[in-house]
């Protein structure tokens, strides 16, 4: 019988440094965008009113990946984690099952990861101080990833609940950083240049009139057809848009599905993170100018990341066999 490796979120921790993960979701992504991966669009079922999908891939030089991932906001109260999954990695040639990975951390570092790669391309030369609005879980993996390759030691931060932004207030001082605690989103990002947004809103949080020049603004909320994290200013102000998957975001995000379909922004200016990073297109016009990086999170950022996960703890002796 085939032995599959368990591996925990906490080992994950442990295993996947930024160091390692960001170029690790850098290939994954330029394999993605040169149309080299099998990655159909997430199956999306709504369970008791929260948002369930079952997101595959099959990365080259990686792995198979499916990963069944859930969001309840209602945790929240629960004192349960609002975003929990599993991931379930396959050799791509013999078939078998060689991991099941707990998939809320691996999500969040995944996710990271991918904001550090467009922060990288997008915000080569920027300096000064990072926004967080939205100060929950991704928001630590965001600040911790995004400083790997954007450096800064001041980050100013709002949240709409007064303990998570207490909570993350710590960790970030924790990390080293000076912070400052606004009273509204605006006060936050009005003196960075870098914005990360990982709220759970429905309704914009960011407005162009927010952003300073220059700065680059990296989105992760708002991930269903109609919500909007950000006005339809930011990307009428931004001299780049990137997106991680331009065929994801315009099923699964109102920030940019709406403003391509009211005309405001127009597809063909709109990238993919696989193309920035490949160097086919540009990250960044200008010194002043703003740049927004939209993400919904794609199955390939699983599969990789697993497959990695898979690779280092085999090699670490991290993780526990189980037989089926
Ligand atoms: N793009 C991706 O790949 C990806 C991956 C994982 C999660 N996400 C998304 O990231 C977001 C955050 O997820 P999480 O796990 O950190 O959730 P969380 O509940 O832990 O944190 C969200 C925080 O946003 C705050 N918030 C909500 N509305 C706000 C507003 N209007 N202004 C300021 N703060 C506000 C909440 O109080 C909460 O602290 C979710 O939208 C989730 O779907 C995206």
């Amino acid at each position: 019988m085939p032995k599959v490796l368990v591996v925990s979120g906490r080992e994950l921790e442990e295993l996947l440094k930024p160091g390692i993960l960001v170029d690790e979701i850098e290939k994954a992504f330029i394999l993605y965008s040169s149309g080299l991966t099998t990655t159909p669009p997430r199956t999306v079922m709504w369970v008791e009113g929260n948002w369930w999908g079952v997101m595959q891939s099959y990365v080259p030089n990686y792995g198979v990946g499916i990963k069944v991932v859930n969001v309840i906001p209602a945790n929240i109260e629960r004192k349960l984690p609002t975003i929990q999954a599993i991931v379930t990695l396959f050799d791509p040639f013999t078939g078998s099952p060689l991991a099941v990975i707990e998939g809320g951390v691996l999500t969040a570092l995944r996710t990271g990861a991918a904001s550090a790669v467009s922060a990288k391309y997008m915000a080569p030369e920027l300096r000064g101080p990072i926004a967080v609005v939205g100060t929950g879980y991704q928001a630590r993996y965001q600040l911790r990833f995004v400083s790997h390759v954007y450096r800064t030691d001041e980050v100013r931060i709002f949240d709409v609940r007064e303990e998570a932004a207490e909570f993350f207030k710590k960790h970030a001082e924790e990390l080293g950083f000076r912070v400052t605690k606004c009273r509204s989103a605006q006060e936050a990002v009005e003196e960075a240049n870098l914005v990360i947004e990982a709220t759970t809103t429905k309704t914009p949080v960011i407005e162009g009139a927010y952003l300073k020049h220059p700065s680059h603004v990296v989105s992760i909320g708002a991930h269903m057809r109609d919500a909007r994290a950000l006005d339809d200013s930011v990307v009428k102000k931004a001299e780049v848009v990137v997106v991680d998957s331009r065929e994801a975001v315009m099923l699964e995000t109102g920030d940019i599905r709406i403003p391509i379909e009211s005309g405001i922004l127009d597809r063909e200016r709109v990238y993919e993170l696989g193309e920035v990073a490949s160097g086919r297109k540009p990250g960044r016009l200008s010194k002043d100018g703003i740049t927004v990086f939209k993400s919904v999170g794609l199955a390939i950022q699983d599969a990789a990341t697993a497959a990695v996960a898979y690779r280092l703890a085999i090699e670490r002796g991290v993780g526990k066999f189980i037989e089926l």
